[in-house]
């Protein structure tokens, strides 16, 4: 198995994505707003490049339009894009239409892999385990922070890479995947800190959504890995997750890795 992490949009164009399994990671906020969403029982998650393409895809009760730009709500949207707001009461048997201003563009393109799937720090450890049942070479894609790094999602990259290399140790990791490895063995057990270092975590809480910080920032707190099919992103059990059924599960925030 050959990993690699695309440690910013810059770099999505020349990662490769065909036939493989890509993981696309938007930490603050949309890949784990994607996974809330789907704890709390969406149908799915649609990823759309902009408001005009999600107001196409409103459709009554059984659509919630969802997103942000630059961190606030979208006006006259149904959410914004805080984990919280997604609520078996808002998001229950509903199609999520999300946009967002990295997250989407990434998952989108982690759609055109051979199998695609959302990870986040909450759900980091299954994710891995997911994305490595797939039996392919594995490509990470970084949400960023408008086409330039962002420092979390290079962190939860790292822990996917660390879960994938233990699991395989003849994995090949590509440059990216060893530098986002390195970052991740830094943070592991301290992922609080990312508040204060990551530059969108302090936008983020300029904006009173401290809040959103704590539950993004905890670990492995969701055995949930929204996948690809159809159009959108939707729940792989964990039993498809490659966890054990009944694997513990448990708030690690600021644990170890
Ligand atoms: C993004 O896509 O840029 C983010 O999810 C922004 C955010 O909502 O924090």
């Amino acid at each position: 198995m050959r990993v690699h992490v695309a440690l910013s949009p810059s770099e999505f164009a020349d990662a490769p994505v065909s036939g493989r399994t890509v993981l696309a990671v938007d930490v603050l906020r949309a890949t784990s707003a994607a996974v809330a969403a789907c704890e709390a029982g969406c149908r799915r998650v649609v990823p759309v490049p902009d408001e005009a393409a999600a107001e196409a895809l409103r459709d009554g009760d059984g659509v919630v339009l969802a997103g942000e730009r630059g961190g606030h709500p979208i006006p006259g949207f149904d959410l914004g894009n805080s984990p919280d707001e997604f609520t078996r009461a808002r998001v229950e048997g509903r199609t999520v239409v999300l946009t967002t201003t990295n997250g989407t563009a990434a998952m989108m393109r982690a759609a055109t892999g051979a199998a695609a799937g959302l990870a986040a720090l909450t759900n980091v450890t299954a994710a891995a385990g997911w994305a490595r049942e797939q039996g392919r070479d594995v490509t990470i894609l970084c949400a960023g922070d408008n086409g330039a790094f962002s420092l979390e999602d290079a962190v939860c990259a790292g822990l996917l890479v660390a879960r994938l290399a233990e699991a395989t140790p003849a994995a090949e990791l590509s440059e990216g995947a060893e530098a986002a490895r390195a970052l991740g063995r830094h943070y592991a057990g301290h992922l609080p800190r990312l508040a204060a270092d990551s530059l969108w975590a302090r936008r983020l809480a300029h904006q009173a959504r401290e809040v959103d910080l704590a539950a993004c920032l905890r670990q492995d707190v969701s055995v949930t890995v929204p996948v690809f099919a159809a159009g959108g992103f939707s729940v792989a059990r964990p039993e498809r997750a490659g966890l054990a059924a009944g694997a513990p599960v448990r708030d690690r925030a600021g644990s170890g890795a």
